[in-house]
């Protein structure tokens, strides 16, 4: 098995330790947390970020609670954790990971017997799932690439994103121990998940990547360089649709027009069985400094900005989506069910 390089999320046994990625890569910095409050700031405020690693960061977050309500005759610490585990759910509206861990959390904290040890066993187990998770998937992902020479990714999904390895970065990493590939990385503007974090990561790992403006997408594919698109997902409708990072959607356009295959590689905890289509999914909007330099923030600016930070790929331009239960080949076809 391969080691992981980095962990964006440590467990000391009474806090988080959060790796602060908005320093990365100029610093490398963990900040930690002793509430519940504090982790869905963290979260909030994308210290910690990527849609399997918000789950597991709140799932923790639901242990410190109990830890600071269930000491000595505390009456009521199950309200106080209801509460807390609210305070998380708000954090950010996207990634369905975050709330499947919180429903997961929520069922523990129902049961007459609940106890803080036993929310620390269903957080920690959130966690090892999603790493062999990745782990399956990586193997899965990889094998559909054997002919594959040059790939496309966006975003961070490597172990910074999830519990450890990755998601389409677990695939990209996978192939690469079997086969020589060239890995393309594009920037992800605004916020550079890609610039800053997912070359970085493969560096850890002694990895090459090759850094790409987001506009320089169309025109790589048209150069043949680029044989799968390999893109990671924040919530995936009963028919395939996936939400994904800004700019995941013109990939998908750019993949069809060029006849490059599209893969979206994720946990089944990214599934959100109760939505039909993505027309439902929720995408998220960030404050427009973001996105502006610091100039046009100015009172009475005429300069606005429309900062969307996810997107939706309809099931019709994706070519295969890679969980750990199974590959499901064109998913417009049949959807997800299959998996459930
Ligand atoms: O806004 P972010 O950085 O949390 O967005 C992350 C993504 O969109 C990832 O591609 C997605 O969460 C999959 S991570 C394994």
């Amino acid at each position: 098995m391969n080691k992981l390089t980095v962990q964006s999320l440590q467990w000391t046994g009474s806090t988080l330790k959060v790796l602060d990625q908005r320093q990365l890569p100029d610093t490398c910095r963990y900040d930690e947390y002793s509430d519940a409050a504090g982790v869905a700031d963290a979260i909030a405020t994308m210290r910690v970020r990527g849609a399997p690693a918000i789950g597991i960061a709140a799932g923790y977050g639901v242990v410190l609670s109990a830890y600071q309500h269930c000491s000595g005759v505390s009456e009521g610490w199950r309200q106080r954790v209801t509460a807390d585990i609210e305070i998380l759910a708000k954090s950010r509206p996207t990634a369905v990971n975050l709330f499947t861990a919180l429903d997961q959390m929520s069922a523990v904290l129902a049961q007459s017997d609940a106890a803080p040890a036993a929310l620390l066993a269903c957080a920690e187990k959130i966690h090892a799932d999603d790493i062999a998770a990745n782990y399956k998937m990586g193997e899965l992902g990889a094998d559909l690439l054997a002919n594959a020479k040059g790939l496309l990714t966006h975003c961070n999904t490597g172990a910074l994103a999830t519990g450890g390895y990755g998601t389409a970065l677990g695939v990209i990493r996978s192939v690469y121990s079997r086969q020589p590939v060239h890995i393309y990385a594009d920037e992800t503007r605004p916020w550079l998940q890609g610039a800053r974090l997912t070359v970085w990561e493969l560096a850890q790992d002694g990895i090459p990547a090759t850094l790409i403006a987001d506009s320089a997408a169309a025109w790589l594919m048209k150069s043949g360089a680029v044989d799968w698109v390999i893109v990671g997902a924040d919530r995936i409708a009963a028919n395939g649709d996936t939400a994904n990072k800004i700019g995941t959607y013109s990939l998908a356009v750019l993949a069809k027009q060029h006849g490059v295959k599209f893969m979206v590689v994720a946990p089944t905890t990214t599934i959100d069985w109760a939505i039909e289509n993505g027309g439902e999914i929720t995408i998220e909007q960030r404050h427009q400094n973001e996105l502006l330099p610091a100039c046009y923030l100015t009172e009475g600016s005429l300069v606005s900005a429309w900062n969307p930070v996810f997107d939706v790929t309809p099931a019709a331009l994706i070519s295969a989506i890679v969980t750990e239960r199974g590959v499901i080949l064109n998913p417009s076809e049949q959807g997800v069910g299959s998996l459930k």
